[in-house]
């Protein structure tokens, strides 16, 4: 019998990518997602490109009931939670409705899990817990310290799991912070479909490549760095499902926290160069002022998931800017035409 994930949030960008992952790896893949955030063509997609399928529920994962439910259909022999919301303006914003939905499905979750026997569980994380730090490259041991309600979701996730796992010494935890995913799956067919004006460099270039946006904003080219311009850690999606494959196949007892990243720091010229010459167009550009609330720098030590977890990333920046245009170009309006 293969071995059965609950995928909270599978529908979206990085649950897809992982989804196909463990799929094409022989596991067997359980989705629930709401859709607040992404589109069931997704899964559809998904399913087409394994040749397998994915058992889709689309449900919140707050729905203790359902939860239930599903819980009792499959056999889960562990849960990679990454449903939640992700914009750091909206959260400055609308603050409760991000503390309730990405608390909530994490007590959900907890509430529910020993119910079916089920402790294992993969927590999607983010480098926006090491907060306003410069001390790079980040390590895991990095003081933790947030400069937005988003962010301080992510740490009080951390917290109230590690609180958890402590009380119950059978449930184990593995937190991956991720540092900056981009990139798409070579096929074209899945990828990164932000709803409305792009809050991240990766999604906005690729908008203006394919002509949905004049140019791109540059947000500050007098930062301390290099070229001045902001510098972050980009890891293909790929390589960061296959991080998630590696965490559940090399889960240990307690609580586990890992880097996802490259290890290389590139600056937001960097990658526009990049993309042009992986893909022979050009973005037109535009220097602005800095966005409030960012870093200079940001890149992961990635040694302990490299070590721990036989775990490194294998797709370069080239490939990153080609598959994110690849898919783009595929589908220009995201999922939306299909
Ligand atoms: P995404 O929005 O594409 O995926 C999240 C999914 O969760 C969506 O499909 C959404 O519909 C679903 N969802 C939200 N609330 C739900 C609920 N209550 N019940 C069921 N489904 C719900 O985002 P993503 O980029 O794939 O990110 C996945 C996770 O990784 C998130 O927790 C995010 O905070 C975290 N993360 C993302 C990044 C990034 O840059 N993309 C970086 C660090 C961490
Ligand atoms: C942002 C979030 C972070 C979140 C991460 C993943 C903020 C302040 N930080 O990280 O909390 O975990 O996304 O969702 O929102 N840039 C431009 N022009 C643009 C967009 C971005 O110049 O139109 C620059 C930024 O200033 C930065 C770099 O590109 O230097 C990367 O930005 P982005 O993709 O938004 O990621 P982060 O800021 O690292």
């Amino acid at each position: 019998m293969p071995e059965t994930l609950l995928l909270t949030g599978g529908a979206g960008y990085i649950g897809s990518h992982t989804a196909l992952t463990l799929l094409r790896r022989g596991r067997d893949v359980v989705v629930v997602d709401d859709l607040s955030n992404s589109s069931a063509e997704s899964i559809r997609r998904v399913n087409r490109l394994s040749g397998r399928e994915a058992v889709f529920y689309e449900a919140d994962v707050r729905d203790r009931g359902k939860l239930k439910e599903i819980f009792a259909n499959h056999k889960i022999d562990a849960v990679i939670h990454f449903a939640g919301y992700k914009a750091v303006g909206e959260s400055v914003a609308e603050p409760l409705k991000y503390y309730q939905n990405n608390l909530d499905t994490t007590l959900a979750l907890c509430e529910t899990m020993p119910q079916f026997g089920v402790n294992r569980l993969i927590f999607s994380s983010s480098a926006t817990v090491y907060g306003t730090s410069q001390n790079v490259p980040l390590k895991e041991s990095e003081p933790t310290g947030c400069v937005n309600p988003y962010g301080r979701t992510k740490l009080m996730n951390e917290e109230i799991l590690t609180d958890y796992a402590n009380a119950n010494k059978e449930f184990a935890v593995t937190i991956l912070r991720y540092f900056n995913p981009v990139g798409a799956d070579p096929s074209g067919e899945i990828g990164e479909d932000p709803r409305g004006i792009p809050n991240n460099l990766m999604p906005y270039i690729t908008q203006v490549a394919v002509g949905r946006r004049p140019k791109l904003y540059v947000f500050g080219a007098d930062y301390p760095t290099p070229d001045g311009t902001g510098v972050r850690d980009y890891i293909h999606v790929a390589d960061l499902a296959e991080g998630h494959a590696a965490a559940y196949e090399r889960m240990k007892p307690g609580v586990n926290v890992y880097n996802l990243g490259s290890g290389a720091g590139h600056s937001v010229l960097e990658l526009v160069r990049a993309y042009e010459e992986a893909n022979g167009v050009e973005i037109p550009y535009e220097i602005t002022g800095r966005r409030p609330g960012d870093v200079a720098q940001s890149y992961a030590d990635p040694g302990k998931a490299n070590r721990e977890l036989n775990w490194k990333t294998k797709r370069t920046l080239r490939d990153i800017c080609r598959d994110a245009h690849n898919w783009q170009t595929r589908n220009p309006e995201g999922y939306q035409k299909s």
